[in-house]
């Protein structure tokens, strides 16, 4: 059991952080679902990894505020975008996402430390860590889809040989509520 936090502004910010991870992990299984049906299946078997991992995000910060004996508060999402131009749109998306992530997540290490909570500011440095992989494999990502846009094989083997499966268990993260 933590600490009680010395906020109020924190839990706050960070059930609003659960929203947040809640609706990517939603627009990633859009984008999933996209690729799916355009019978790409590394890609859309990448996005639907990715959606559960946002999942996680959220529960992990949801066991948190458990944890804490802060409310908790499941909210409703945002609807994705569920319909794409090209091939390259749902990618650039993705980017876009996680850079926002990155500043929202930045923006909770900040207020937590203001406060003078370093145990909730503690709690946001895997997500920050977690926030620079994330940032550099959607760049990365786009980088391929654009150069291969007319060659949809040449991203699919991209994927399937960069992107092969379950990473392996990151002793350092956060426990997700209702995980093993
Ligand atoms: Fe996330
Ligand atoms: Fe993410």
């Amino acid at each position: 059991m933590y600490a009680p936090m010395s906020s109020e502004r924190f839990p706050k910010a960070l059930n609003e952080q659960i929203g947040y991870e809640f609706a990517a992990s939603q627009q990633y299984v859009a984008i999933a679902v996209h690729y799916d049906a355009e019978t790409l299946p590394q890609l859309a078997r990448f996005f639907y990894r990715q959606a559960l991992e946002e999942r996680d995000h959220a529960m992990m910060m949801v066991q948190y505020l458990i944890d804490a004996d802060a409310d908790a508060v499941i909210p409703g999402v945002t609807a994705p975008q569920t319909t794409f131009d090209d091939i390259v749109a749902p990618v650039a998306l993705a980017l876009e996402q996680e850079k926002r992530v990155s500043e929202q997540i930045n923006g909770l290490a900040a207020a937590a430390r203001e406060a003078g909570d370093y145990t909730s500011e503690q709690f946001m440095q895997w997500f920050i860590k977690e926030q620079v992989e994330e940032v550099a494999t959607m760049s990365d990502l786009l980088r391929v889809v654009e150069r291969s846009k007319d060659d949809p094989m040449e991203i699919e083997n991209f994927v399937a040989r960069e992107h092969p499966g379950e990473a392996g268990e990151d002793p350092t993260a956060p426990h997700p509520a209702g995980a093993a």
